[in-house]
């Protein structure tokens, strides 16, 4: 049987943003981690514009091929990594127009988060995106990745060096959300209630 297909996204946009580097190091933890057939997507990348779609994205009546394009990456996954930044107490921007571009492309599939930032260790911009992920019927794992003082884990040649016992930590969220994902493909797809 093939493995389920996981989608890291790096939710920083700006330039000059740490977001790659750490989701780098996330990536190759998930490739070794065997588990699953892990990839990264960058939203700088998909460059998606602020949400311009007429339709709620429920009905799936996409007008523009960013989002058919947007939606058919993320239907291509079964369970999703977010590496998020903490802007200003919550999580940022880019990240929350790419979750509302959509909707039956979310739902149901677990997802897990690695929060960045500075004292809270982006634990505010975790918190922040619970409930939206919940009202997008998604199922979020219990365990996350905090990383505190960002700037400190990187190396003046802009190397993300992890703390000690932080790898342990990753892989640790990846076995409870290969878990949720195995859970998931025995139940079958959720169904929207509300
Ligand atoms: C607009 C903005 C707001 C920020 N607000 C916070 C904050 O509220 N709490 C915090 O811990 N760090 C905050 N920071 C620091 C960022 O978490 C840190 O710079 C991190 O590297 C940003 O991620 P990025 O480099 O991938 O963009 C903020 C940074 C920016 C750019």
């Amino acid at each position: 049987m093939s493995q389920p297909r996981l989608h890291i996204i790096v939710g920083s946009t700006r330039p000059g943003r740490r977001g790659p580097a750490v989701a780098g190091w996330f990536h190759a933890l998930a490739l070794k981690h065997s588990g699953f057939d892990a990839g990264l997507v960058d939203l700088a990348a998909v460059g998606l514009p602020l949400l311009d779609e007429p339709r709620p994205p429920q009905r799936g009546q996409y007008e523009h091929e960013h989002t058919r394009r947007w939606s058919r990456t993320v239907d291509a996954a079964d369970a999703f990594v977010f590496v998020v930044p903490e802007y200003n107490h919550s999580y940022n921007a880019a990240t929350k127009n790419a979750l509302d571009y959509l909707a039956k492309e979310w739902q149901g599939k677990p997802v897990a988060f690695v929060g960045y930032g500075g004292v809270a260790g982006g634990a505010r911009a975790v918190q922040a995106l619970l409930p939206v992920v919940i009202a997008l019927g998604m199922v979020p794992s219990a365990g996350a990745v905090h990383i505190p003082f960002i700037r400190l884990s990187f190396t003046s040649d802009g190397t993300f060096e992890p703390a000690p016992g932080l790898d342990e930590n990753a892989t640790g969220v990846l076995d409870e959300l290969l878990r949720l994902t195995t859970v998931r493909s025995a139940s079958g797809p959720a169904t929207r209630v509300g």
